[in-house]
């Protein structure tokens, strides 16, 4: 029988009051992660790149759920941009506990074929937002706090179809994320990843084939989906989660395990 991916949202314990944000928080995968963390209660900051009115639909959904909801239109591959958005953050709430940093660009091409630009940019949007962030975090988070990046499986091994740009976007971003922890774990915060394999956004957004030969293969017998990544995103926020470091955090389904 397949196993049934998580329906509904339930909030994590614990994180009621936290002041997160998440780049990319629109829809896919950041969705999801600012819709667990406004169910568990906190006042979440939705990072978006486009028009405000496009962020207004999810804005009335999530503003359904226990937490506070909001957003900041910034491009976070640009430092300025980055930093202006922080500083928003804080003139609103005072101080940040969660940064989510999700966004994410693929530009297809050929290992053997590489074109400098679309590099650039997806190595910018996966690193930017983080050494943009890292010298203030300390004084927004002075009571210490949680930054989850998240990854992908390509990061370690080869993803099909062109996917080498973000494979070294994220394999540069892992890195990146022990690199902070170790420098940052002294001001109590706590710098890990999430990384994740193919993920199932509903209809129409992968090859269904492709999908179902993923499910099958999958040893807990579905694909992920962006509610198993938001789950292991507050995991990692939650108290009990105070000793972890610069790790990366595999959230698959036991994908990832098999040869
Ligand atoms: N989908 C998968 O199968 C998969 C697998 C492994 C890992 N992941 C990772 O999971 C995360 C989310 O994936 P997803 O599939 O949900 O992505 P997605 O649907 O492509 O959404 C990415 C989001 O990031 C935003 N974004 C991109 N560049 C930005 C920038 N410079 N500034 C601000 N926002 C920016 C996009 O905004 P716009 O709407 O303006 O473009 C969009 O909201 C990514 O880190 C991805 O690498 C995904």
């Amino acid at each position: 029988m397949a196993a049934s991916a998580p329906s509904g949202v339930t909030g994590m314990p614990g994180l009621k009051g936290r002041v997160a944000l998440v780049t990319g928080a629109t829809r896919g995968v950041g969705l999801a992660i600012a819709r667990k963390l406004a169910a568990s209660g906190c006042a979440v900051v939705l990072n978006h790149r486009g028009p405000e009115a496009a962020a207004g639909e999810v804005l009335r959904e999530l503003s359904r759920l226990p937490g506070s909801v909001e957003t900041v239109r910034a491009d976070v591959s640009r430092p300025a941009q980055m930093t202006a958005a922080l500083r928003t953050v804080e003139e609103r709430h005072g101080r940040l506990d969660v940064l989510v940093h999700n966004a994410a660009t693929w530009h297809p091409m050929p290992a053997t074929g590489v074109r400098a630009r679309p590099l650039r940019a997806d190595l910018s949007v996966a690193l930017a937002p983080l050494l943009s962030a890292a010298p203030l975090l300390p004084g927004l988070m002075p009571d210490g706090g949680r930054v989850v990046a998240v990854s992908s499986s390509g990061a370690r091994s080869v993803v099909p179809g062109g996917y080498v740009s973000a494979g070294v976007a994220k394999a540069a971003l892992e890195s990146l994320v022990r690199y902070l922890a170790a420098e940052l774990a002294g001001h109590r915060i706590n710098v890990n990843a999430v990384s994740t394999a193919k993920i199932d956004k509903g209809p129409g957004t992968a090859d269904p084939q492709v999908l179902a030969m993923l499910a099958r293969r999958t040893p807990a017998g579905r694909l992920t989906v962006p509610e198993d990544v938001a789950d292991a995103v507050a995991l990692l926020c939650a108290d009990e989660a105070a000793w972890i470091h610069g790790q990366t955090l595999v959230v698959d389904g036991g994908l990832g395990l098999l040869a």
